[in-house]
């Protein structure tokens, strides 16, 4: 299974902030934004993994992430010249994905909660030995602002739509999508939506109607946070803070899952994070190994 993390996009909303500097770089919290869900594509045991991102924005992701080795995972880089949907990431990442299966997760999500990791590897297992998709879908307040799934009484997903004026549900599809190789023929064959987009709805739309999509639905327990606006990344950070400080651990803390995942030894990590040295983050890794 290779993993993708999409980066792109303008964030407007959220200008001024991002007019130098893309989103997924911002701090949530403690770390970039980009640490959360490249935490979860290597808890889900996905080593390698290509960064999507804007032409003026690569220079800094790979600055910051280098090729990948001190995360003991392997990373690459390409570019969305535009914002052509996030289903382009199949189109643009084809060459990298070869033959594989793929994980897509898009850059500004933050998931966390229990049994995560459980979770995701079984989806990764599943889909290399039957094919097929997997999507994860969470309740909220605002449906229409999401890609909607409905269910029948036993939790069978019916159908998929994006942004629904009159949403058949309130569980929207995180953006958190596996599935098997036949990703990149479905996308190509898609046509861009009204607002010019290759839609991710659209590709779960065929696997839903082949029979071959899995919704797995994430309960109360866990946080799916948004950092789409001023007010909701700043939500975002203050709930990273609080579990953190109650509780002594960090949320995304690549060095850590590198460590726990077996990637690297406690002698790589130390060395690799000297020049940290006496501040907060350096004195969680030595603490923890
Ligand atoms: O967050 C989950 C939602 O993400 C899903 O429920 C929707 O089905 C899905 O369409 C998407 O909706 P959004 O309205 O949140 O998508 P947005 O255009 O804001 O893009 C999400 C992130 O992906 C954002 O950080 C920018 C990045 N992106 C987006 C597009 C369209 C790209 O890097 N390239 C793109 O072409």
């Amino acid at each position: 299974m290779k993993g993708i993390v999409l980066a792109g996009g303008l964030a407007t909303r959220l200008y001024p902030t991002t007019i130098v500097t893309s989103k997924q770089l911002l701090p949530v919290f403690d770390k970039p934004m980009i640490y959360y869900p490249l935490s979860v594509l290597m808890l889900a045991g996905i080593k390698d993994i290509l960064i999507i991102t804007t032409p003026s924005d690569i220079l800094n992701f790979k600055k910051l992430l280098g090729d990948g080795k001190k995360f003991g995972i392997n990373l690459s880089y390409k570019v969305q010249y535009a914002p052509r949907g996030i289903a382009e990431a199949f189109i643009i990442g084809e060459d990298f994905i070869k033959d594989d299966s793929v994980t897509l997760i898009l850059g500004d999500n933050i998931f966390f909660g229990p049994k995560f990791s459980t979770l995701l590897n079984n989806a990764v297992k599943k889909i290399n030995s039957n094919g097929g998709a997997q999507i994860f879908a969470y309740t909220v307040k605002d449906p229409n602002r999401f890609g909607i799934v409905e269910f029948n009484e036993n939790l069978e997903a019916i159908s998929i739509e994006e942004k629904p004026l009159k949403p058949k549900s309130n569980y929207a599809i995180t953006g958190l999508y596996m599935y098997d190789n036949s990703v990149i023929e479905y996308t190509k064959s898609l046509k861009p939506s009204e607002r010019g987009e290759l839609e991710i709805s659209d590709i779960n739309n065929i696997y839903l109607k082949n029979g071959n999509l899995k919704v797995e639905i994430l309960g109360r327990g866990f946080a799916w946070l948004d950092t789409g606006t001023h007010q909701s990344l700043l939500r975002a950070g203050q709930y990273v803070q609080t579990i953190e400080e109650n509780q002594g651990i960090k949320i995304a803390c690549l060095e850590e899952v590198a460590y726990r995942m077996g990637y690297l030894t406690k002698k790589e990590i130390l060395s690799l994070i000297k020049d940290y040295k006496n501040n907060e983050y350096y004195e969680y890794i030595r603490s923890i190994i």
